[in-house]
């Protein structure tokens, strides 16, 4: 089978409107707007509209994609969606959003990676590119203020909801997916949880009122695994790539924490000028975190073609992911 090279086409990205603010949370819960800044660097995010889903913030990124590749939805082949905060367990919200675009080629299904869905996405996107599914629609997804519990102070300061999407299709020689690097340790699955509402513990009274179905988080041990998995997993895409560390003209990390990308960077001696960083205005939007910095450099004209551009998540799972991108379409 001769190899065809995939890339993204089109990129987009959908926040909603309502800001949630260090000084808002600080009428909700004891804590205050300096300790949010010093220990994650986040000063603001947004959160969802009570009547909106995922499927909706998912559908308004895919539009914008979809335009930014000047592809129509019924071209289509596939639609992935990366999320943990699905409209609901069942149908997917792939399928959801592929009614709503039209998109009546695609076949559709969720993802479910935590914060590194949106590489996970891009992967499984890519690789069927490569064995000749056309276009390919990734979506990264997360209303995590549905599953955020507002009395918790160590948690309820770190989230907000957003949608990215991305157009995959076939690129020139050397151009998209250069390489990629995914993993996942499940011995740390109970860091970072919502424990009921699955099979193991089906909603009831009980687990409602435990409040089983909010996100349970050991935040100190997560914190620690990123810091170590950003730095393992970049070194070996490069590696992997074949590019040094000065070759890449971003460095877009999954924004959780300033702190985390801060160690990781210093760790792998990337400089501020390749780092991108919007945690301070949107929180970690899990899922939706890469692609939405994706598209705010893209919007603002900081990807040429020909860029290198390397991302790089970790989430629940635990799990994470890598990959460098040559920006562009090439000679396709
Ligand atoms: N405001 C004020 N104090 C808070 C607080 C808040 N919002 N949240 C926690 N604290 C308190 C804790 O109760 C603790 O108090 P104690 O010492 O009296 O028990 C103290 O601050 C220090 O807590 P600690 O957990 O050591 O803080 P930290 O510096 O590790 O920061 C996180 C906590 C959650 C910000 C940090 O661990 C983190 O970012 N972890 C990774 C989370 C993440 O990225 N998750 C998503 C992965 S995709």
């Amino acid at each position: 089978m001769t190899h065809i090279q995939a890339g993204i086409w089109g990129i987009g990205a959908a926040i909603p409107e309502r800001i949630l603010t260090n000084q808002e949370l600080e009428t909700m819960v004891e804590t205050s707007d300096a300790w949010i800044r010093s220990r994650t660097g986040i000063q603001e995010r947004r959160i969802a509209a009570r009547e909106h889903a995922a499927s909706d913030l998912a559908l308004e990124a895919a539009e914008r994609a979809l335009e930014d590749a000047a592809v129509s939805a019924g071209e289509l082949d596939m639609i992935i969606v990366a999320t943990i905060t699905p409209d609901m367990a069942f149908p997917a919200t792939a399928c959801i959003v592929q009614d709503r675009l039209g998109a009546s080629k695609a076949s559709a299904f969720d993802l479910s990676a935590g914060c590194s869905g949106f590489v996970y996405a891009l992967d499984v996107g890519a690789n069927l590119v490569a064995t000749g599914r056309a276009r390919i629609l990734v979506i990264g997804v997360d209303l995590l203020s549905r599953v955020t519990d507002y009395s918790d102070r160590s948690t309820c300061v770190l989230f907000g909801d957003g949608a990215a999407a991305a157009v995959l299709g076939p690129v020139g020689e050397g151009y998209g997916v250069v390489a990629a690097e995914l993993g996942a340790d499940g011995s740390g699955g109970d860091f970072l949880k919502l424990p009921a509402g699955g099979s193991r513990r089906p909603a009831s009274h009980d687990t409602v009122k435990a409040g089983e179905h909010y996100l349970h988080m050991a935040g100190n041990e997560v914190f620690k695994f990123a810091v170590r998995i950003m730095g393992d997993s970049t070194t070996r895409v490069l590696k992997k790539a074949g590019l040094s560390p000065e070759a890449i003209r971003w460095f877009v990390p999954h924004q959780a924490n300033i702190r985390i990308i801060n160690a990781s960077a210093q760790r792998l001696g990337i400089p501020d000028e390749k780092l991108y960083v919007n945690v301070q205005r949107y929180g970690n939007t899990s899922a939706a975190s890469i692609g939405l910095a994706l598209a705010e450099l893209s919007d603002a004209g900081h990807l040429s073609e020909g860029d290198y551009v390397l991302i790089v998540g970790f989430g629940a799972g635990l799990t994470w992911g890598s990959m460098v991108i040559r920006w562009g379409r090439g000679e396709s």
